[in-house]
């Protein structure tokens, strides 16, 4: 018999949506199982998130913090959510962030340090200069790792969520409403697949952007939760939404390093290589307008010019202590001889965050039963076409604590969830052929080109079609191969990243009107 689990609650993911949920359901005596692909929380998008988490200020109204999201989504969003987001923020930060967990936001003379970003009327953005996301990372694993009802699982991938019907032997299943009992997880370490029994499944897998040839995300955010509900039938949506952070370094030996858009906050100003400051001519907002305005500006520059790479000068606007603002950047640009004191840094746009996803509504419940999802991986109507900045934390603080409030009002009716003897184990190939990495590596190579020239920062008809066809054939290419070889983690994030191409391919196909993140130009058919 293989190993398996069971639980009242799976978390998949560990970022700052799956912690919250996790620490609030297992302080509340819910017995939890929480994994995480990596080998500890350091490869998260929240952790590697520089700016911070916006909270509504004090002595400002909420329609005003409302506003500038659902312009900045380009008012596709769903204004509830909108509301909840905003009108919970300042509670949850002082219950959770502060009060609980004990996170330092920077403080001069006893008031936060607020930074300012693109496309917000004020700054209301708490931070730890720029190293915000490591250190609340940090400080829920601290916490989570004192939980006696929470078991932390590191290098664990989930596969496939396991649903009935479809993975249950019991013919008459097929009677009852389709629904998620938990999931098929590899252990990397054993290299063996357990199966994780629960009565509810909480998706938080984070982004998708690492399908792109340039993004600003770990190298393991290649869409494992919006594949997997995709392959479960639960409802996606807005997947073609795909913003692009304006400003990541450009240099040959670092890859998705982000220049945090609170350095622009700060007044740091782009110009061309010719040394011409261009954001006046493409927005009256200028370097702080919203981000997919400021990409295709750059984009726009970058093919005018025939450059690879546009500049951000610091050095000749920015009024405070650039090195102890800005620690993070300073050390890594410095370490690669920029100094960014006195030199400007070569940026390009890279692929950041996907404001789509699996639908989910205000409790974070999705069109599947017993399925949530929460965090980047889901489409909460919060971001519309275009998120605003810093607002991917503050949505998965809040669905956070509204998907483990709503799991612990209803898991006591919730009895048999799931028969273990229903499900069988993994079924592993036989013969089992060993995996060649060069294959995999060059697949992988492929898709983030296709993505990237085809379906990036401007779409055509031409160029979706063509992206569609070549995912489609190496789509099942890579299925036959990942039936027949050994399982591992990087066979897995091989197979979602095709999987979750397609998906947005599609969806950019689906939509001629450009739109926020989505920039359709039928121009050129
Ligand atoms: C940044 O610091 O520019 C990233 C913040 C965000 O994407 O919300």
């Amino acid at each position: 018999m293989s190993e398996h689990y069971e639980t009242d609650v799976l978390v998949i993911g560990s970022g700052i949506a799956g912690s919250t949920s996790a620490l609030i359901l297992a302080e509340n005596g819910i017995p939890t199982i929480l994994i995480s692909k990596g080998n500890d929380f350091s490869e998260t998008n929240t952790n590697w998130a520089q700016g911070g988490i916006a909270c509504l200020n004090e002595d400002e109204k909420p329609e005003d913090f409302i506003n500038d999201i659902l312009k900045s989504g380009d008012f596709i969003n769903n204004k509830s959510a909108v509301e909840q987001v905003v009108k919970e923020s300042r509670s949850l930060i002082q219950k959770i962030l502060i009060d609980k967990l004990k996170i330092p936001f920077s403080v001069t003379n006893g008031s936060y340090d607020l930074a300012y970003e693109g496309a917000h009327s004020s700054r209301r953005i708490l931070n730890i200069k720029d190293m915000s996301g490591k250190i609340i990372q940090e400080h829920f694993f601290k916490y989570l790792k004192k939980q006696k009802n929470l078991k932390i699982l590191f290098k664990h991938t989930g596969i496939d969520l396991l649903t009935y019907p479809h993975h249950s032997l019991n013919p008459v299943r097929i009677y009852e409403e389709p629904k998620t009992v938990g999931a098929y997880v590899l252990d990397q370490t054993t290299k063996k697949v357990v199966r994780i029994f629960a009565k509810k499944v909480i998706i938080a897998t984070g982004g998708l952007s690492s399908i792109y040839l340039h993004s600003t995300n770990p190298a393991d955010s290649c869409g494992g939760g919006v594949a997997m509900a995709y392959q479960a039938g639960a409802k996606l949506a807005h997947l073609e939404y795909i913003q692009f952070h304006p400003t990541s370094l450009f240099h040959k030996d670092v890859d998705s390093f982000l220049i945090s858009e609170t350095v622009r906050g700060e007044g740091a100003k782009l110009m061309n290589r010719k040394g011409e400051y261009f954001m006046k001519k493409y927005s009256p907002q200028a370097d702080l307008a919203t981000r997919d305005e400021v990409s295709r500006a750059i984009y726009s520059e970058m093919i005018k010019n025939d450059d690879d790479y546009v500049m951000l000068d610091l050095a000749s606007f920015v009024k405070i202590n650039i090195k102890e603002r800005f620690p993070t950047i300073y050390d890594t640009c410095m370490k690669l001889g920029i100094d960014i004191e006195g030199k400007p840094i070569p940026v390009v746009p890279a692929a950041h965050y996907c404001c789509g996803g699996v639908l989910s509504n205000l409790k974070g419940r999705t069109t599947l039963k017993n399925l949530y999802a929460i965090g980047e991986v889901s489409n909460t109507g919060v971001h519309g076409a275009n998120r605003l900045a810093s607002v991917s934390l503050l949505e998965g603080l809040v669905w956070g604590v509204k998907s483990a409030e709503d799991i612990m009002s209803c898991i006591d009716e919730q009895r048999e969830a799931y028969v273990l003897s229903e499900v069988p184990e993994w079924k592993y190939p036989s013969p089992q052929e060993e995996l060649d990495p060069a294959l995999v590596w060059q697949d992988s190579v492929t898709i983030k080109y296709i993505m990237w020239n085809y379906s990036g920062i401007i779409r055509t008809q031409k160029r979706l079609d063509r992206a569609k066809s070549d995912l489609q054939y190496l789509h099942h290419r890579i299925i036959k191969f990942y039936q027949k070889n050994e399982i591992t983690d990087s066979i897995i994030n091989l197979r979602d990243s095709v999987q979750t191409a397609l998906l947005v391919v599609q969806a950019a196909l689906r939509n001629k009107v450009s739109r926020g993140a989505h920039y359709f130009n039928s121009r050129t058919d």
